[in-house]
């Protein structure tokens, strides 16, 4: 880590803190609550790495105060949290359970006493598992009642929430959860993946006109963004040959354009007939497409990791494969650690969308290692704070070179349940021991309390 000080941000850049619903929350089944696709999920077995569920996770339903008041100390401005659907609407459709609307209700006046603002993603994975019987995202009617879903949150919080976030991460939901069956709801669509795309894509476009309806805050979508980097066999650019950086072509259309492309420029990338079985014309209708591409306030960038890229094998159906980065340093996920590649995302998208483009919030960028209290009880995670520090800087590069960006939030205030690696992948700022619901804020808490202090 350098020990150049961090350089300065604008005064009014949102420094802040991203969780989700079903991460945190617990109370699974309280107050009316639904059981969404994860619930499912974690119950069957051998899906989760270390065979735990949500159920309770970091109790945050019934600890939120507590929680509001962790992140009032920390001095973040901006809150991005999820609301869980099947709170609202126990069934994907039909009348708000008012017990649901008043958790939030809530936990939005306890940030606003404190000062944060309260920014919500209204699609954090949690699809009410009624609607996967009938389909799920495969199915174009979800997108209307996920239309529905947002006026009713909207209507609701509406006069109080800074910005709304539709989705998070429709490539991850889709790719995890829809093509390799690793993340609810289990599926191997391969033969037909492409409803999931455009129904998520459409249901943020319903939801988007929903919101300016009822709603004061911007309009937002928080999509992952991985650069593609060619790689030839020692997991190295050096060694990528003419094929390799073809496949990465190809996957970059697939990772970083099939949901933005169409959000912002109003067409879906060329080459996804690509994609096995995708058929555009019998699963985007007319006007889609308009709907899709309305106008956001903010783009949202979670940045973790690029990828390496290399040409397929014979016997692979998609055009690339993907592998391992070498050279770099890993976190507990085995992730490689590149804060160059955030820079990288940032000037890509500025450079791509030209004056398309709104203006970027890094919503979310973090990592996960083994930390533990010492016996002092101190969390001395360095580790985070040298990738905090570093993908800070790459976000101040990328303001150099003339980008706009306007806020950062750390993946995530406490460490929680990391879907299907369960308990096993801490991302916090704050230790949670998931026997006692204690909380210990880490070394990495104190250092961003201290950075937010010197910035704002
Ligand atoms: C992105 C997801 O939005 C979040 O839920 C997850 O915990 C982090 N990535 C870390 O994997």
């Amino acid at each position: 880590m350098t020990d150049e000080p961090l350089p300065d941000f604008p005064p009014d850049f949102r420094w802040g803190v991203s969780t989700a619903a079903y991460q945190i929350e617990g109370a699974a089944g309280e107050d009316g609550r639904g059981p969404s696709i994860w619930d499912t999920f974690s119950h069957q077995p051998d899906r989760i790495g270390d065979g735990s569920t949500g159920d309770v996770t970091c109790d945050h339903y019934h600890r939120y105060a507590g929680d509001v008041a962790l992140m009032a100390d920390l001095g973040v401005r901006t809150y991005r949290f999820s609301v869980a659907w099947p709170r609202i609407q126990p069934a994907g459709q039909g009348a708000p359970d008012p017990r649901g609307l008043a958790f939030y209700d809530r936990l939005v006046d306890a940030l606003l006493e404190r000062g944060i603002e309260p920014a919500v993603t209204l699609f954090h994975w949690d699809l009410p598992q009624p609607l996967q019987d009938a389909g799920g995202w495969t199915n174009r009617d979800t997108a209307a009642r996920f239309g529905e879903y947002a006026e009713i949150v909207a209507r609701a919080l509406g006069d109080r929430v800074a910005l709304w976030m539709t989705l998070n991460e429709p490539f991850i939901h889709f790719a995890l959860g829809h093509l390799l069956g690793l993340h609810a709801p289990g599926r191997q669509l391969l033969d037909d993946p492409f409803p999931v795309v455009h129904h998520q894509l459409l249901g943020h476009g319903l939801a988007t006109a929903a919101i300016r309806r009822h709603a004061s805050g911007g309009v937002a979508i928080a999509n992952n963004y991985s650069p593609a980097w060619a790689v030839g066999p020692d997991g190295t650019p050096d060694t990528a040959d003419g094929a390799d950086r073809a496949a990465a072509v190809a996957y970059d259309a697939f990772h970083n354009r099939l949901f933005t492309d169409p959000l912002l420029r109003g067409r879906y990338p060329d080459g996804i007939d690509q994609l096995a079985g995708v058929d555009p014309d019998r699963v985007v209708l007319d006007g889609d497409l308009d709907i899709i591409s309305a106008r956001l306030d903010v783009l949202g960038v979670n940045y973790y990791q690029p990828t390496g890229v290399r040409a397929p094998a014979p016997d692979n159906p998609l055009p690339f494969d993907l592998t391992a980065l070498s050279g770099y340093p890993t976190t507990a996920f085995g992730w490689p650690v590149v804060p160059a590649g955030l820079t990288q995302t940032l000037v890509m998208l500025a450079d791509r969308y030209g004056d398309a483009l709104p203006p970027m919030w890094i919503t979310e960028n973090g990592c996960c290692y083994d930390d533990k209290p010492g016996p002092d009880a101190v969390v001395a995670d360095h580790d985070r704070i040298a990738y905090l520090d570093a993908h800070i800087r790459a976000v101040r590069a990328a303001l150099d070179a003339g980008v706009r960006v306007d806020g950062y939030c750390v993946w995530s205030l406490l460490d929680n349940w990391e879907w299907a690696e369960g308990f096993t992948k801490r991302f916090g700022l704050v230790h949670v021991d998931f026997d006692t619901q204690r909380r210990t804020p880490k070394a990495s808490y104190a250092w961003y309390r201290d950075l937010i202090a010197r910035t704002r």
